[in-house]
């Protein structure tokens, strides 16, 4: 057999919490192979280990076992220091809840990453403000969250997670506090990420965000399952 030479490579992921004397396998072993330069979105439900996986990926949690390899780096071999410049370098991470810093500006906020990379604060500001007119908010560069919409906000976590220009964005349920056409102005703005050579997966439970997919894996429970079974399961579901 080859080695494995996709961008994000996975083999037998698992990740169990360990709660009082239950144990919960939120990743009950994955194997995917994720190619540079595609648009993934992981469909799954409500607890089905969507953003466990996504977390492991960033480097921002560590697997109970099994191989992790992005970029062909191998993540449990990093060391915390390791893994933090792994995170700012690499790695471009949108939250369903945007996560802003609610006394800063959008141009603030947007730059924060790169405080430490080393960056001159001139320079900083030059780099937020341009990203924050790729993502449509010249604006409301001195604007704080309350003063923005849902999608504004979003759009200022989408030019924070560029800052530090990384290959991979990551984006879990970005589109979860959003109405349907803000949200779908978000993927529009992540498909546009894709489209400029970027490695995009998103999370979602949404199916309408299937149309912006290169590619798209089916999560239940902890396990990639096949469509069929997906939404065989999806049906039977009442709460999804
Ligand atoms: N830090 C944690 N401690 C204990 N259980 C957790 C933790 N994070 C997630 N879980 C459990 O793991 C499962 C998967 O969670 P999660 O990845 O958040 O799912 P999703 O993002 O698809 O909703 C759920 O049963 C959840 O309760
Ligand atoms: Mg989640």
């Amino acid at each position: 057999m080859a080695e494995p030479s996709a961008f994000i490579v996975t083999r037998n992921l698992r990740k169990t919490f360990v709660m009082g004397r239950t144990r919960v396998h939120a990743l009950a072993g994955i194997d995917l192979d994720i190619p540079e330069g595609t648009f993934t979105v992981i469909m799954g439900p409500s607890g089905s280990g969507k953003s466990t996986l996504l977390y492991l990926i960033g480097g921002l949690d560590r697997p109970t076992s099994g191989t992790l390899l992005v970029n062909g780096q191998d993540l449990n071999m990093l060391d915390e220091n390791a893994l933090a410049v792994y995170r700012r370098n690499t790695v471009g991470f949108v939250f369903q809840q945007f996560n802003l810093i609610t006394s800063m500006t959008a141009l603030e906020n947007a730059a924060f990453p790169m405080r430490f990379a080393g960056i001159p604060g001139k320079e900083r500001a030059q780099r937020a403000r341009k990203l924050l007119e790729l993502v449509g908010l010249e604006t409301h560069l001195r604007h704080r969250p309350v003063e923005m919409s849902g999608g504004q906000q979003q759009r200022v976590a989408i030019a924070r997670a560029l800052i530090n220009n990384p290959r991979l964005i990551l984006a879990d349920e970005p589109t979860g506090n959003l109405d349907t056409t803000t949200g779908f102005g978000i993927m529009q703005l992540l498909s546009n990420l894709h489209r400029d050579g970027r490695t995009v997966v998103v999370v979602t439970h949404d199916p309408r965000m299937l149309r912006f997919a290169t590619h798209v894996l089916y999560l239940l429970d902890g396990r990639l399952v096949s469509r069929e079974e997906y939404e065989a399961s999806i049906q039977t579901e009442p709460t999804g």
